[in-house]
């Protein structure tokens, strides 16, 4: 049970940013990597799409005999997470979800920027996020549709993704925040057009850490730790064409 993969999840190459934490948190574990790029984005789709894309992958991966599910994908947790763990009630399943928690916690009263899919800013799992911990905080949405396109395409700077960027924090920038959040997993691998944009001043938090650190937690509580040499990690997509497969690569093992 110890060497059985643990797997992660994304509608497509976003989530290789949580992957990334959870081998630095665990290097001994074993991975099994499913992204969904023929669907993505699933930041514009309806909750149902959404959801039974989430179950189906879900069951794909479970019947590969993993030990547990990192859903590495902000849209696919707020969407699907409860409907996940009922129907597998004795699984290990993580989601993540925008790292607000942790911006309050830099910022108890602070200005919040939070960037995510149009999905997750609507789902009731984000309004439960800022009623619980955004209460002395003045939090700022902002809905970015088009990013992920950029990430998926392989196309990480530049003028465009910049002005795309510009575009849609438009209205939350006439006030210099203290933290941007990054609610869904593929901006981090526009952080530095993000930064461009912002300017030096807010911290840039994701979730990618806390959930590996929440990943290691559940699978010790349970006992299932693997320990001895560095894991196998094996990366699969749904469209795996030579151009995703070399971009998935890539995204693993950037800084
Ligand atoms: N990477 C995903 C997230 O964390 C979803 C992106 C998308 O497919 O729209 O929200």
């Amino acid at each position: 049970m110890h060497n059985r993969p643990i797997a992660v999840f994304d509608s497509g190459v976003g989530g290789l940013s949580v992957l990334r934490a959870l081998i630095r948190v665990m290097p001994e574990e074993n991975y099994l990597y499913f992204g969904d790029s023929k669907n993505a984005p699933y930041g514009d789709k309806t909750t149902q799409e959404i959801r039974a894309l989430t179950l189906r992958h879900a069951q794909a991966l479970f019947a590969r005999g993993t030990k547990a599910l990192v859903v590495a994908c902000n849209t696919a947790t707020s969407a699907a997470i409860s409907e996940l763990r009922a129907q597998y009630p004795d699984k290990i399943i993580i989601g993540i979800e925008p790292a607000l928690k942790l911006a309050v916690t830099h910022f108890p009263r602070g200005r919040i920027l939070v960037m995510a899919t149009e999905a997750t800013l609507r789902e009731r799992k984000f309004a439960f996020l800022t009623e619980r911990f955004g209460q002395r905080c003045e939090i700022c949405k902002c809905p970015c549709p088009g990013l992920v396109e950029y990430v998926e395409r392989g196309e990480l700077q530049g003028a465009a993704v910049e002005a795309t960027v510009r575009e849609e924090l438009n209205g939350c920038l006439d006030r210099t925040p203290d933290a941007v959040v990054l609610g869904c997993t593929h901006y981090p691998f526009l952080r530095g057009a993000i930064r461009a944009v912002v300017g030096k001043t807010p911290e840039i938090l994701d979730g990618a850490d806390g959930t590996a650190k929440e990943t290691k937690r559940r699978l010790a509580e349970a006992g299932l730790l693997r320990t001895g040499l560095p894991g196998r990690v094996e990366l699969t997509n749904s469209l795996p064409t030579p151009e995703i497969m070399r971009l998935s690569e890539q995204l693993l093992s950037a800084e």
